[in-house]
């Protein structure tokens, strides 16, 4: 069984609007009250539209961006420039069209060999967070979104990574995908100060309604629940078909 509240939308169009315009609402208060705000990205299809609407001309007044901080969920063992790199589709759809400074630009190094590279992202966010020994971070923001198979960030159902409890950032290997991947922890993603998990298509109706299913083993997407912090999931129609929609 997921936490928190469930919001389903028509169309994937009206889900990225309403996503859009959570994140500028909770990064402003996040401003607001500390003068900074930190927002984790997530990779996938889903956020691409939400990163384009927020950069858009309409947009992109509402976030102070200098004031703002970005990280990553997880990333590919790949280069930057690569296709896949969840640093690129950031960058394409919403960086390089903000006013961020590069050094607020915190991305995961998916071009070292995936060890270090998870060590040296978790050294960049207690500088960048000032965390002091096993302190977990507290970002304003963390954007998710659902695999098919339940999992979320880099956190696949019966990885290794799912176990840590100590590091703020793994290495992941993959077996399915012959792949590792970069990915904070479940530790980290909960103890965030809100959650926002974006689901969309009809190809996640079923795990969508599996991972809501009370009597079912515990998918990584299912671990979610901050324990000081609020998860929101926006979900569009298509995904929520199997789940009883609210009246
Ligand atoms: C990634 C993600 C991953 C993603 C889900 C959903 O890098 O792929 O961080 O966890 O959010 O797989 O992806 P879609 O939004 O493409 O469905």
């Amino acid at each position: 069984m997921i936490s928190g509240d469930v919001k389903i939308f028509p169309n994937a169009i009206e889900l990225a609007q309403e996503a859009a315009s959570k994140v500028a609402a909770v990064m402003r208060a996040g401003i607001q009250a500390t003068g900074s705000a930190s927002l984790v990205l997530s990779g996938g299809n889903t956020p691409r539209a939400v990163y384009e609407l927020l950069a858009s001309d309409e947009w992109r007044g509402r976030v102070d961006w200098p004031k703002l901080h970005l990280f990553w969920g997880d990333e590919r063992a790949v280069p930057p420039n690569a296709p896949d790199s969840n640093y690129r589709m950031a960058n394409e759809s919403l960086i390089r069209k903000i006013p961020i400074p590069a050094a607020n630009v915190h991305r995961i190094p998916g071009e070292r060999p995936p060890q270090e590279a998870a060590l040296l992202y978790q050294a960049e966010i207690r500088r960048v967070m000032q965390l002091r020994d096993r302190e977990l971070p507290r970002f304003t923001l963390v954007l998710l979104g659902l695999g098919e198979d339940g999992h979320i960030a880099s956190l696949f159902p019966n990885s290794a990574a799912l176990q840590e409890r100590v590091r703020l950032v793994t290495e992941n290997y993959i077996e399915r995908l012959r792949a590792s991947r970069i990915t904070l922890t479940m530790p980290v993603i909960n103890s965030a100060l809100s959650v926002l998990v974006l689901v969309s298509g009809k190809e996640k109706a079923g795990i969508l309604r599996a991972v809501m299913d009370t009597d079912v083993p515990e998918y990584p997407a299912n671990m979610v629940r901050p324990t000081a912090g609020s998860t929101t999931w926006m979900v569009d129609a298509d995904a929520a078909s199997l789940i009883q929609q609210p009246r």
